[in-house]
């Protein structure tokens, strides 16, 4: 076990989605170390062609909320992960290419495990208009909106809306070859 290894494990292990927020704000700085946190997540060639668009501001918040039905927190930030279309053209990967997917899905983990580490509540959204994301964001020709991640203050005692299943064990997700 390395150094730090076992609070590691336990960060992931108790890790949970966080889907009501009081409306505390967050210091810039905690913002600035998840950020921080996001580009150390391994990418597809190392080419970190996502971009992370980060707020706080209310008005911001509330039209995103606006536009994106799994939004069930109201969170006090957010960083959009978008995947930069001209980037990734420039390096030759086709806009279907699976590894940006997946550079997106490393990235929205490294943040959600960084926000829970520094006890920051964290839950991701898909559940958007992808169209009305980029004009609430302004966000650049070719910017696609993947994935937000709200971030606030845990509510004390608030239950998570979503159903809880039962918790698979390693064993229930592997199959062994020989
Ligand atoms: C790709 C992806 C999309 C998700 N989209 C939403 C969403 O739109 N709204 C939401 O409340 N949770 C969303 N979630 C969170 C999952 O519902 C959550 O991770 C799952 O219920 C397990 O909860 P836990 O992470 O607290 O263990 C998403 C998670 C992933 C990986």
């Amino acid at each position: 076990m390395t150094d730090g290894g076992e609070a590691v494990l336990a960060a992931i292990r108790s890790r949970r989605v966080v889907r009501a927020m009081t409306a505390e704000p967050l210091p810039r700085e905690q913002l600035e170390t998840i950020l921080d946190a996001g580009r150390w997540a391994p990418t597809a060639g190392n080419r970190h062609l996502q971009r992370f668009v980060a707020t706080d501001d209310p008005t911001t918040l509330r039209l995103l909320r606006m536009v994106s039905p799994g939004m069930l927190q109201r969170p006090v930030a957010a960083i959009t992960i978008c995947t930069d279309r001209p980037r990734t053209a420039a390096f030759g990967f086709p806009p279907d290419a699976p590894g940006l997917h997946v550079d997106v899905g490393t990235a929205a983990a490294t943040l959600l495990l960084a926000a829970h580490a520094i006890g920051v509540g964290a839950g991701p959204v898909t559940s958007f208009s992808r169209a009305a994301v980029a004009v609430v964001l302004r966000l650049p020709d070719g910017w696609v909106p993947e994935m937000i991640v709200c971030l606030g203050h845990p509510a004390p005692g608030a239950p998570a809306p979503m159903a809880a299943h039962r918790r698979l064990t390693w064993r229930d997700l592997t199959t062994w070859v020989p």
